[in-house]
Formats: structure tokens, sequence, C-alpha cells
């Protein structure tokens, strides 16, 4: 099963959980940039803002041609209890092309199960699997166990 790992990170932790992930599946990987700046304290109150309103934002393209694969596991960080606006135009653009989906988030503390429904709602389909990890799991390494039943349960489907 021929499988990509997207996502959208904007400080790294999502990136650990995409990696890991990837790595695992033994499938290719694609971060998702976001050309709207996204750092420092102005920038993230008008992205709690951009991501509560639902807004897009503007994208690179994706290097890796969507449609050719059989999975795509799409990962984002909570932002206002939503996806992030770089993801909410991935799945935007991309929709038609998913085949079967899964999905990751990461968060602070609250918000993964409505960001998950967002996204199956923009999607237009329900995920196969999906595994959520808080930003202190992450930084003290302590997913690996999340990861590997992720994989066992993708890889059983
Ligand atoms: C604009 C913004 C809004 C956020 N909103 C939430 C939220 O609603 N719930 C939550 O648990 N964490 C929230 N967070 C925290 C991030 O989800 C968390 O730190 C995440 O792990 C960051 O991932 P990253 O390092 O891949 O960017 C927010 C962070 C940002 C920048």
């Amino acid at each position: 099963m021929k499988s990509l790992v997207v996502y959208y990170s904007r400080t790294g932790t999502t990136k650990k959980i995409a990696q890991a992930i990837a790595r695992n599946l033994g499938g290719d990987i694609e971060e998702i940039i976001d050309k709207k700046d996204r750092r420092g304290p102005t920038n993230y109150l008008i992205a709690g803002k951009d991501a509560a309103t639902k807004r897009l934002t503007e994208i690179d393209d994706t290097k890796k041609d969507i449609s050719s694969y059989d999975i795509v596991v799409i990962g984002t960080p909570v932002w206002a209890f939503t996806m992030a606006p770089a993801i909410r135009t991935f799945i935007t653009r991309h929709k038609e092309s998913l085949k079967n989906i899964a999905f990751f988030c990461t968060q602070g503390g609250a918000g993964s199960k409505r960001t998950f429904k967002d996204m199956e709602e923009l999607c237009g389909k329900r995920p196969v699997e999906v595994l959520e990890a808080t930003t202190k799991e992450v930084m003290k390494d302590m997913f690996k166990q999340k990861i590997s039943e992720f994989i066992e349960r993708l890889s059983n489907k």
C-alpha cells in the first residue's frame, strides 16, 4: 500500500510525529508550507483567528502527486479547536484526489475531537484511523507506543 504523510507544523511538534509515522509506515512524507508568516505574538493571535474563522491561506504546491497514493495520512496542530489554515487549504485543494485517509494532530490540551470532525467533514469521507498527542507527550518522547498502535491499526485495515 503506497502511503504519504502530509503535515503542517509551526513549531516542530507535529513534524516530529509526522516523521515517526512516515518512518514506521515506510512511506513518503511532505510538509505543507504556509506562505503567511506565523511567527511572533501578533501572528499567533492572527493565526488563532484565521483558524477559528475557517480562513484559507496560501500554501506551496505539493511536490508529490497526491492522487497516486492509496492512503494519505494528514497531520495538523490544533488551532482554536480546529485544523490549521494550511491543512484546511490542502484538504480543500486535494480532496477529490484522496482515496483512503487517516488523521493525526498535536495539541496543548483540548480540541482534537472537533479538529478530526472538521477534517472529516471537509474531506467528505471518514478517516480509517486517527491519532492525537499532546505537545508535552511529544516533547518528552512519550508517543512511541501510540505510533506503534496507530500503525498496527492502519496495517490491519
Ligand atoms: C494559533 C494557535 C492556536 C492554538 N489553539 C489550540 C487549541 O485550541 N487547543 C490546544 O490544545 N492547543 C492549541 N494550540 C497549541 C498547539 O496545538 C500545540 O502547541 C501544537 O502541538 C503545536 O504544534 P506544532 O509545533 O507542530 O506547530 C494552539 C497553538 C497556536 C499557535
